[in-house]
């Protein structure tokens, strides 16, 4: 009897292993990555200090994203995949959830269009430092 529970067992913990392995993928909330930041430039200092006050609560300071919000620093939101005009979008109008399960991006009525500018820099210049493209 015991010896055939043994295998059963080592069956059923595979199972699980793989199940968790491929029901995610890596797109599941939680998914952060580790981000270096380069020596900013004036404009891209003040967009990172706007960021953290209006992103940071879910894409993380540093945009490595959190278990809120996706990361920007990826290869998702390089600038031939998602251009500036994604996020003069997303700020305005928000996001519904479509590459990631942390559900909708709600409009951020507190930046302007210029905050949201000195985003993009901040943001391009730490997705280049970090070989995004
Ligand atoms: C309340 C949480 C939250 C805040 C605050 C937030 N975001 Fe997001 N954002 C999200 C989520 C969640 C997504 C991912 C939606 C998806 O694709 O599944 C997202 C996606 C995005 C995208 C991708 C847009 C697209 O077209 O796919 C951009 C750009 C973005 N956010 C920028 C910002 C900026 C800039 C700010 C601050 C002004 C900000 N976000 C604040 C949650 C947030």
């Amino acid at each position: 009897m015991k010896d055939k529970m043994v295998p059963l067992l080592v069956i059923g913990a595979l199972i699980m292993g793989v199940y968790f392995l491929f029901s995610g993928g890596g797109k599941k909330p939680g998914t952060s990555v580790a981000v270096k930041l380069p020596v900013l430039s004036s404009t891209a200092a003040g967009g990172q200090a706007i960021f953290k006050t209006n992103c940071s609560q879910c894409h993380g300071p540093n945009a490595g994203g959190t278990t809120q919000g996706p990361p920007l620093i990826h290869k998702y939101y390089e600038p031939n995949h998602h251009a500036d005009g994604a996020f003069y979008r997303a700020a305005a109008t928000g996001v519904r959830a479509h590459h990631w399960r942390f559900g909708n991006m709600p409009p951020i009525r507190t930046v302007t269009t210029q905050d949201v500018s000195k985003i993009i820099v901040f943001i391009r210049d730490v997705q280049k430092a970090n070989g995004v493209f």
